[in-house]
C-alpha cells in the first residue's frame, strides 16, 4: 500500500505544467533524456552494489590463497571498482551531457539567421518582459508570449538579487544575475501554456514568483505584438476618478503606455489581459484587481508595493475596474 502511494505520488510529478519529464521542446527533451539516462545508470550501479553486498553474506568455503594471490585480488578490486568503473561512468555521462549543454547555448543558426530575442529581468518578486523590436519595444510583466515552432533567445538578468529563469517543459534553468546578461535558447514544439518559476531562492516571496508562459503560432504572435504597440485607450468619463487615483498613488512606480511612465513596478499597460496577478498569486477574473489592491500585503506578504489602507474601498474598486479595461 505504502509502495503504491509512493509510486502514485512520484508518477503524478511526471506530468503537469512544471514537469521536466513531460518535455515540449528539444532543449527539455535533451534534459529529460539525460535524466532518464542517469536514472538508468544509477539504477544499474545500485543493483550491482546490492548484489555484491548480498553475495558477501553467502556462506561458502573461502579458497586457500597465498598472500601474493590475496594482494593481486585486492589490487584488481581497487583498480576495477575504484578507478575503471567510476572513470567509465563519468566518461559516459560526459559524452552524454556535454552535447546536451552545447545545444542549449545560443550559437549561430545553420542558415546564419538570428532568432527573436526576448529580454526577461527578475525583480523581487515579479518578471519584467521586453520585446526589443524595430517597430517599437513592447513591455509586459509576469506573462510571456513567444512564437511556437521557432527558436527564441532569452536574454536574462536580475534587477536586485540573483533569480533564475526556468521553464521546466521547455528547458533551462539559467541564473539571472544583476549586472550580467545570460542567454538561453528555448523552442516550443507547438502552441501551449507552460509554467515557469523562479528557480533561485530570492527572498520571502520566491514561491510567488511564477511566470505564465504562452507559446502561440507565429502569426498570432505578430498580432499579439502589434496589439501591444498601440497604447491603451484614454480612460472615459466613467473611469476619470480612477485615473486621478492612479495619477496620485500609482503612477510614480507603474507605467501605463501613453499615460504614465513609472518604471520601478510592473508595467500595467495590458494588465487586463494577464492570466494572474502578483506573479501567480491570484487568478485574473472580474474583481480580482480590486481584491489584489485591497489585500495584496495579506496575499503576498512583504511584496514591494505599499499597502493601500489609506485609500477608500470604493476608490480601490474603481481603480480595479479601470485597470481591468486595459486589454490591448
Ligand atoms: Cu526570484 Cu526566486
Amino acid at each position: 500500500m505504502a509502495l503504491a502511494v509512493a509510486l502514485a505520488t512520484g508518477l503524478a510529478g511526471c506530468s503537469g505544467s512544471h514537469s521536466i519529464l513531460d518535455p515540449a521542446g528539444q532543449a527539455a527533451r535533451d534534459v529529460a533524456s539525460l535524466w532518464w539516462g542517469m536514472l538508468a545508470g544509477f539504477g544499474l550501479v545500485f543493483v550491482g552494489v546490492v548484489a555484491l553486498w548480498l553475495a558477501a553474506f553467502r556462506p561458502r568455503e573461502r579458497p586457500a590463497r597465498s598472500p601474493d594471490q590475496e594482494r593481486r585480488l585486492a589490487r584488481s578490486w581497487i583498480l576495477g571498482g575504484g578507478i575503471l568503473l567510476p572513470g567509465a561512468s563519468i566518461l559516459l555521462l560526459l559524452a552524454f551531457g556535454v552535447p546536451t549543454g552545447q545545444r542549449l547555448l545560443p550559437l549561430p543558426l545553420p542558415g546564419g539567421e538570428t532568432p527573436r530575442v526576448i529580454e526577461v529581468t527578475g525583480h523581487q518578486w515579479w518578471w519584467e518582459v521586453r520585446y526589443p523590436d524595430e517597430a517599437g519595444e513592447v513591455v509586459t510583466a509576469n506573462h510571456l508570449v513567444m512564437p511556437a515552432g521557432e527558436p527564441v533567445d532569452f536574454h536574462v538578468t536580475g534587477a536586485d538579487v540573483i533569480h533564475a529563469f526556468w521553464v521546466p517543459r521547455l528547458g533551462g534553468k539559467i541564473d539571472m544575475i544583476p549586472g550580467r546578461i545570460n542567454r538561453i535558447r528555448l523552442e516550443a514544439d507547438a502552441p501551449g501554456v507552460f509554467g515557469a518559476q523562479c528557480a533561485e531562492y530570492c527572498g520571502v516571496q520566491h514561491a510567488h514568483m511564477q511566470l505564465h508562459l504562452e507559446a502561440v503560432a507565429p502569426a498570432a504572435f505578430e498580432d499579439w505584438l502589434a496589439a501591444r504597440r498601440e497604447p491603451p485607450p484614454e480612460p472615459d468619463d466613467a473611469h476619470a476618478a480612477a485615473r486621478d487615483t492612479f495619477a496620485a498613488h500609482c503612477a510614480s512606480c507603474h507605467r501605463v503606455a501613453g499615460l504614465y511612465q513609472g518604471d520601478s513596478g510592473p508595467d500595467l499597460s495590458d494588465i487586463g489581459a494577464r492570466a494572474t496577478l502578483g506573479a501567480g498569486t491570484l487568478a485574473m477574473e472580474e474583481g480580482a484587481i480590486a481584491r489584489w489592491l485591497a489585500e495584496h500585503q495579506r496575499l503576498k506578504p512583504g511584496n514591494r508595493m505599499p499597502a493601500h489602507d489609506h485609500l477608500a474601498p470604493e476608490d480601490l474598486e474603481a481603480l480595479g475596474a479601470w485597470l481591468e479595461t486595459l486589454v490591448p
